[in-house]
């Protein structure tokens, strides 16, 4: 059986036509639009370090204090510029290559030819350079001329009021849309995080609010978000804050949760517990390739011991992620169906994901050329 033969049957089983496959790649190509976090700034030393976006390696660098983002292709002999070394140049740090020392200024301009410095300047020679910022502990980078959407908001990430915490990374198999559905999916917690994030004996999805503001989607739940107790930690509740029910042993604790979408794929959620005490959760599902993202994660929280952070909030994501996994790469197809008629949705359940799908499909209408 051919590539080709073995696609087409492969469409045939799930259902979907060559076309709408095709038109749901173009989610992935216009990813290039927008500012995606490719590192963690802790990461990033004084020499160059490699990183990977929509299908290409990057040289991040930090020149004279600013972040920099280089294709990881050097122009001479096609080494990787993120083997190279910083270096001064006429007052101003430069990106010098591992290989044959050539060296390129931080937009990219070809500066140096150790072996013929009489050629600089008549060789048209220059590496491309990407936006690139550091903010939230993150390094960000935008592969398009000027990013469609401002980067999104983390007012309290620089707030003395809270402790921040950055978790490991973890890399997926799958696609950046589908993970952030599988993000705000308000049916699957009872199920997949039962015991966790919800109970399996109280499926029922709460109700819910979704809208546009700006360029990002907004979510409030409309009623308070119930949470099973048993692996709550010491600093989330105090026990006038449980509500036991009368007619069993369940116990729950009660907060009230709202979402900022800022498209197409960094998720903030807020969750306010009594006492005016808050917990965010910072989100981005960068796309390493067509279908494989790196999972970037960011923590504050106005409350509790800033020493216990890490123990109590890292260790729990990962559970939940771990639990997330199996079932987000194995949804076929690989990419999120653009055409609703695709899958089924249910009414007050899937809003969300109906939402986030048409709002996704407008950008790329927009931004990809032929989609
Ligand atoms: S390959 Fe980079 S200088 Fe030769
Ligand atoms: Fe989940």
């Amino acid at each position: 059986m051919t590539t080709t033969e073995w696609n087409l049957a492969r469409n045939q089983w799930l259902g979907v036509s060559e076309e709408s496959v095709q038109a749901d790649s173009r989610i992935y190509e216009a990813m290039r639009n927008f500012w995606h976090p490719v590192m963690f700034a802790e990461d990033l030393g004084s020499e160059p370090a490699q990183a990977m976006l929509c299908g290409e390696q990057l040289a991040i660098v930090r020149l004279d204090d600013e972040v920099r983002a280089y294709k990881d292709l050097c122009a001479h002999r096609g080494t990787a510029l993120s083997l190279g070394t910083v270096v001064e140049n006429n007052g101003c740090q430069e990106l010098r290559c591992a290989y044959h020392g050539w060296q390129y200024d931080c937009e990219g301009r070809l500066t140096a030819i150790p072996q013929r410095p009489d050629l600089v300047g008549k060789i048209r020679a220059r590496v491309q350079t990407y936006h690139a910022v550091e903010r939230y502990g993150l390094i960000w980078v935008c592969m398009a001329e000027e990013p469609h959407f401002p980067m999104a908001e983390f007012p309290k990430f620089d707030d003395p009021e809270y402790h921040t915490r950055t978790m490991k990374t973890v890399d997926w198999k799958c696609t950046s849309p589908r993970r952030v559905e599988n993000y705000l999916d308000l049916g699957h917690f009872a199920f997949v995080h039962d015991g966790y994030l919800g109970d399996i004996n109280h499926p029922e999805v709460p109700d819910h609010a979704v809208w546009r503001e700006g360029h990002v989607l907004r979510i409030e739940q409309l009623e308070p978000n119930k949470e099973p107790v048993n692996t709550k930690f010491e600093s989330d509740i105090e026990d006038s804050e449980i509500d036991y029910q009368e007619d069993s042993d369940e116990a729950y604790t009660m907060s009230d949760q709202e979402w900022w979408v800022t498209m197409p794929l960094t998720v903030l959620l807020h969750q306010t517990l009594p006492g005016d005490r808050h917990y965010y959760l910072f989100f981005h599902p960068t796309p390493l390739t067509p279908d494989t993202i790196r999972n970037f994660t960011v923590h504050a929280r106005n409350y509790g011991d800033a020493d216990k952070i890490d123990e109590e909030v890292l260790n729990f994501s990962l559970t939940v992620y771990a639990q997330d996994k199996p079932i987000v790469e194995a949804q076929r197809p690989e990419a999120l169906h653009r055409d609703l008629s695709y899958e089924l949705h249910l009414q007050d359940v899937d809003t969300v994901s109906m939402q986030y799908r048409l709002w996704l499909g407008e950008l790329v209408e927009e931004l990809v050329v032929d989609a």
